[in-house]
């Protein structure tokens, strides 16, 4: 029978040069990485091996491994975090875990119990605790990272795969605080489609992302919002769930809209708990909270309408994003922020709300101890 994994076989090995820590004002997003990594290799014939935690050190891989040729290789993105009373703590690696099952699986690589890599994972968080600043804003991103190794330009299934996880201390994604980003709406390139891996954690995913994304900052924008189909639905800002509020035309109602989870959206840890903190606090007040298509066409009539309230987006590096404008057909449409303003009212709201069951300020289910 093969082996699931066994957090019970890890074996630790120290490193002898610890490093020096940088700064946390000097921060640079995921330029940065801890003294140790966590990791596991997979064979056909065996299943999983026993984790080992080793220094952080290079990959030794053979060039024809079938992850440099055919992109067998998928990822996560989590964060500790540390608590007031110094305790490190993940937020909902379960979902992180599961959707990297789904993600390995749509590639033919193998998967694996959740629960026991989260085991092992907390292991190494812990292990790694002094790179963890207990300043609000700052975290330790981790990067499970799982890739085909298999010596084969023969395309079909790896026969081996090494699942890895990696940590990079992080700062607050803007650190002069939240700033307001303009979009610029891609029509010439799309993102996903129907029956296609959009919706999965795969590195081929975001490759491809980053020429309109070049395009977009040469025009003076920060990111690209992806559109789909004729009809021009919005999908995704960036690597970001899209999030818009809007007072409804007929009935006046507040509306906050994301797209569905159709297969051609990524299935956000942050866009579920903004949906969740949504139906919690904002649908009492008269909130419509609404996980369906929309159209740039309607964001264009909302914008001039003065019913567009704000927009922003959502993904684990900068939890909440607030959006400025959106350049679109030669128009720039407004998301409903006066001149001084970087956020909108929910966008404030949520990243309060996310910051606080992150950091253990609010005791909640989705941080867990490690
Ligand atoms: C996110 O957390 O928003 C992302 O998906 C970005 C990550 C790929 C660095």
């Amino acid at each position: 029978k093969l082996q699931d994994i066994d957090p019970s076989k890890l074996s630790i090995t120290k490193t002898k040069t610890p490093k020096e820590l940088v700064p946390p004002n000097e921060l640079v997003f995921g330029r940065t990485f801890t003294d140790h990594m966590l990791s596991l290799e997979w064979t056909a014939a065996d299943g999983w091996l026993p984790a080992r935690i080793t220094p952080y050190q290079n990959l030794s891989l053979d060039p024809a491994s079938c992850v440099f040729h055919y992109a067998f290789e998928c990822f996560e993105g989590m964060k500790a975090y540390k608590d007031k009373d110094g305790r490190v703590r993940l937020f909902r690696p379960t979902k992180n875990m599961e959707r990297m099952n789904k993600s390995s699986a749509r590639i033919a690589l193998p998967t694996f119990d959740g629960a026991a890599m989260i085991q092992l994972i907390a292991k190494f968080a812990a292990m790694e605790e002094r790179f963890i600043p207990d300043t609000r804003g700052y975290s330790l991103y981790l990067r499970p990272t799982m890739i085909g190794t298999q010596r084969t330009l023969g395309v079909g299934p790896p026969g081996s795969a090494l699942l890895y996880v990696i940590a990079s201390p992080v700062g607050p994604y803007y650190p002069t605080g939240f700033k307001a980003v303009s979009l610029e709406a891609t029509d010439y390139a799309v993102r996903a489609w129907p029956g296609g891996v959009g919706d999965k954690k795969l590195g081929a995913n975001y490759a491809p992302c980053i020429l309109p994304q070049l395009e977009a900052a040469k025009r003076g924008f920060h990111q690209n919002l992806w559109l789909f189909g004729d009809e021009e639905y919005v999908t995704e800002v960036g690597t970001m769930n899209m999030f818009v509020a809007i007072k409804n035309k007929e009935t006046g109602q507040n509306e906050l809209i994301t797209a569905p989870l159709d297969g051609t959206i990524l299935e956000g840890v942050t866009r579920d708990s903004v949906l969740s903190l949504a139906r919690e606090k904002l649908a009492p007040e008269g909130w419509i909270i609404s996980e369906r298509k929309y159209t740039m066409p309607e964001l264009f009539e909302a914008s001039n309408d003065g019913r567009l309230l704000e927009a922003f987006g959502a993904g684990t590096a900068a939890v909440v994003s607030p959006v400025r404008n959106i350049s679109w057909k030669g128009n720039l449409v407004e998301c409903g922020l006066r001149p001084d303003q970087e956020a909108g009212e929910i966008a404030q709201k949520m990243k309060d709300w996310i910051e606080s069951r992150q950091y253990g300020d609010e005791e909640h289910e989705w941080s867990y101890v490690v």
